[in-house]
């Protein structure tokens, strides 16, 4: 074998990598590779055994997918392997999912955007960059940044919710946390946007369906969070599974090709999702793995994710014979090629190509920090549902029982794609109330019931200890298997026996004539169905899944240490059958009237959800007044000015989401009831008052028209603010021409 190594070295010296995008150094390792080299480079295995070692010293394989187990004295191996044994020296990738933390686990993504603050998730991504660079993670598979209007879908839960707009400012703040201000910094790592794109949009909610779409909610619903993310430099993008308008994600020219490179102008790398080129054969869209091959390639997937692997030779030796065949041109090949070293060298690769333990060692971020911006976000996370003057409790109570599976429970409170998380380090409800409560209140546990068997030997525990304590506090969802890839719902109440459990315990307490208050706290990972206990528990708090500070977060709320301030990222529905429900819906010819039979609505439930978008209740009260534009009327290239007095009118110092909605009310295309376009996060004492100013921008007024171009139309807009999606004050303008 030829080896070029100190060739390399010299080389690319120190000067060498100040370039920008590194154009000189690119070519020049292209002149020296072979086709099989540059085809190695668009190939990734998941996991390394002896024989994969080969492919390595062969330089047949770019990058690996690792566990997060991986090990960083096992990635810094694999990684000198590449290094020192293979022809050209050229560094390994290695990528993983770190979704929602590494070690610290933060709440699920659907939780955070929950908080309405990107700066804190922004925090929470930098740590799980910290900690997974630290364990020789170059590369992660998130943001996850799919808008999803349908809770069947298991992976709603990796997800910011239904709404382009909060979905963009969410991705915007993972992608700054996770790559840092650059990604040389060891402590930095790319993020990958996925999965491009509308994956969130499975008919039925039922993972890798099809979707089937207008271009106009694809641009408008779906493509915002990509956009957002592209903008602020996303260093790569996941094609999803899914079939698009007839055309598999995957494989589709005018999503990869058209939007992302010709129109947004992106030139970073695209990986395939797990195997999805390989799966354009079971899509019927390709015959064999060849064919498949060639229309993921030339759709524009840079890396072929594992398929390699699990289904043998996709992209390698497909790509050669391609090329060999003149239906793929070495120039294409290399472009892909250079998309892969250039992400290469912004890591700063080839000069570091080592994880340096030593630096990490150093340089660690104390626990301390890192617990307490998990704590800080899972509580800002959770949301208060309900609230019939029973919450705060008071912490001088002698006794609590406590119920549910997810009581004391640690393990599913990690949700779905938990990294490195282990259940030992989670803080579960009940030591969470124990770490904020005086020892001599007496806690009764009882488990009540599992998850999803019809077993309700344990009810009787439960009643005992309702009966014996001052407040009653169920814990109460669904696992986190039910949750995430491949688990989604058809049925979305609360599951198996747990609300049967809710209700004969009530019961119990009724007929003994007993009034104590009662508490359901729920842990989920998508908006389940909960009418009943709506209508008949009177506090309910939402804590989906919360990380490794989730019993800490919730006691402090439970007992008023922090008054709740998360807003829903996404609508609670009254009934499956009400799916999809979200805000962001069009007027209908035919809108609702409960007068009129023949209007937009079902004749068994109204058309209302359970709870609404950008809902959640605070242990005080605010009052929305005085809103004011600036202007009466403007052209469509100026900028108004909204501002409105919101008060806090209650007895509790709090946060509260303060959200800008707005309506076109006639253009030439049918728009939504209300977009939100703002949203701010302040913090009010009892009896004080805060101007809040919104500056409206032309592009907050723009939407596609039927030609697909953004316009500003002339006519009337009004500005809708305030604490929901629903109960909002309102004023209008005129955009003249
Ligand atoms: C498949 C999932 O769809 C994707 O989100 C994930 O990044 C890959 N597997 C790799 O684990």
């Amino acid at each position: 074998m030829l080896r070029i190594i100190p060739f390399i070295v010299l080389f690319f010296s120190s000067s060498f990598f100040a370039q920008e995008n590194y154009e000189e150094q690119i070519d020049s390792l292209l002149s020296l590779m072979t086709l099989e080299e540059k085809i190695g480079q668009l190939v990734q295995i998941v996991g390394v055994d002896e024989n994969e070692e080969n492919l390595i010293r062969n330089s047949k394989v770019g990058s690996i997918l690792t566990g997060a187990r991986f090990g960083v004295e096992e990635t810094n191996r694999i990684q000198k392997i590449a290094v020192e044994e293979t022809r050209l020296g050229i560094p390994l990738l290695f990528a993983n999912d770190i979704i929602h933390g590494f070690h610290t686990i933060f709440p699920i993504p659907l939780a955070e955007a929950s908080s309405f603050n990107p700066e804190l998730v922004r925090k929470a991504c930098e740590i799980a960059a910290f900690e997974s660079a630290s364990e020789g993670t170059h590369w992660t598979y998130a943001p996850m940044v799919d808008i999803c209007r349908d809770p069947r879908w298991g992976r709603i839960t990796e997800g910011s919710g239904e709404d382009p707009f909060l979905g963009s400012i969410m991705a915007a703040a993972r992608v700054k946390g996770l790559q840092g201000n650059d990604l040389k910094d060891k402590t930095s790592i790319a993020a990958c946007a996925k999965h491009y794109v509308a994956y969130g949009g499975a008919e039925g909610g039922r993972d890798y369906n099809t979707v089937d779409i207008s271009e106009r909610t694809l641009r408008e619903v779906y493509l915002p969070p990509f956009y957002a993310s592209v903008k602020n430099d996303v260093a790569s993008i996941m094609s999803a599974f899914n079939d698009l308008n007839g055309v598999p994600a995957s494989a589709n020219q005018f999503t990869l090709k058209e939007i992302l490179r010709d129109e947004w102008n992106w030139n970073g790398v695209v990986i395939s999702d797990y195997n999805s080129i390989g799966e354009l054969i079971k899509h019927r869209f390709a015959e064999d793995k060849k064919e498949a091959a060639l229309k993921g390639f030339t759709a524009g997937v840079d890396i072929d994710m594992v398929g390699d692997t699990i289904d043998g030779d996709v992209y390698s030796p497909n790509l050669k014979n391609l090329v060999e065949e003149g239906l793929i041109s070495e120039e294409e090949i290399n472009q892909s090629v250079r998309n892969v070293l250039q992400l290469k060298f912004k890591l700063g690769l080839f000069e570091n190509p080592y994880t340096d333990i030593e630096y990490f060692k150093e340089n660690n971020l104390s626990q301390l920090y890192k617990d307490s911006i998990a704590l800080q976000l899972a509580k800002e996370s959770i949301v208060l549902l309900k609230n019939e003057n029973i919450l705060p409790l008071k912490k001088g109570i002698n006794s609590i029982a406590l119920i549910g599976p997810l009581a004391n429970n640690n393990e599913d409170l990690l949700g779905s794609w938990a990294a490195a998380g282990e259940p030992e380090n989670v803080i579960t409800l009940l030591q969470g109330i124990k770490n904020i409560l005086d020892d001599k209140v007496e806690i009764n546990f009882a488990l009540g019931c599992n998850f999803n068997d019809n077993d309700s030997s344990g009810f009787d525990d439960a009643v005992d200890a309702a009966l014996k304590s001052d407040v009653i506090i169920f814990a109460v969802g669904e696992p986190r298997n039910m949750t995430g890839e491949a688990a989604s719902r058809s049925d979305l109440n609360i599951s198996g026996l747990q609300v049967d459990l809710i209700k004969r315990v009530m019961r119990e307490l009724k007929e003994k004539g007993e009034t104590k208050p009662v508490v359901v706290v729920l842990m989920n990972g998508r908006p389940l169905t909960i009418n009943w206990v709506s209508e008949n528990v009177p506090a309910i708090i939402e804590a989906w899944f919360l990380g490794s500070q989730a019993g800490n977060a919730i006691a402090q709320v439970l007992f008023g240490d922090y008054n709740p301030s998360g807003k829903l990222p996404v609508t609670f529905p009254l009934s499956t059958g009400q799916i999809p429900v979200y805000y962001y819906q069009k007027h209908t010819g035919r809108p609702f009237d409960a007068e009129h039979k023949y209007t937009s609505k079902y004749i068994d439930i109204p058309n209302t959800p359970l709870y609404p978008f950008g809902y959640g209740l605070s242990y005080t009260t605010f009052s929305y007044s005085n809103i004011v534009l600036d202007k009466k009327s403007i052209n469509r290239d100026e900028i108004i000015n909204a501002s409105v007095d919101v008060s806090n009118t209650g007895k509790y110092e709090g946060e509260e989401v303060v959200q800008l909605y707005i309506r076109d009310e006639y253009a030439s295309v049918t728009r939504p009831v209300k977009e939100l376009k703002g949203f701010q996060k302040i913090n009010l004492k009892p009896g004080d008052t805060k101007k809040i100013n919104f500056k409206i921008t032309p592009d907050m007024l723009s939407f596609l028209n039927a030609e697909m171009k953004p316009v500003v139309e002339a006519g009337t807009f009004t500005v809708m603010i305030g604490g929901n999606s629903v109960d909002l004050i309102e004023a209008s303008f005129e955009v003249t021409d």
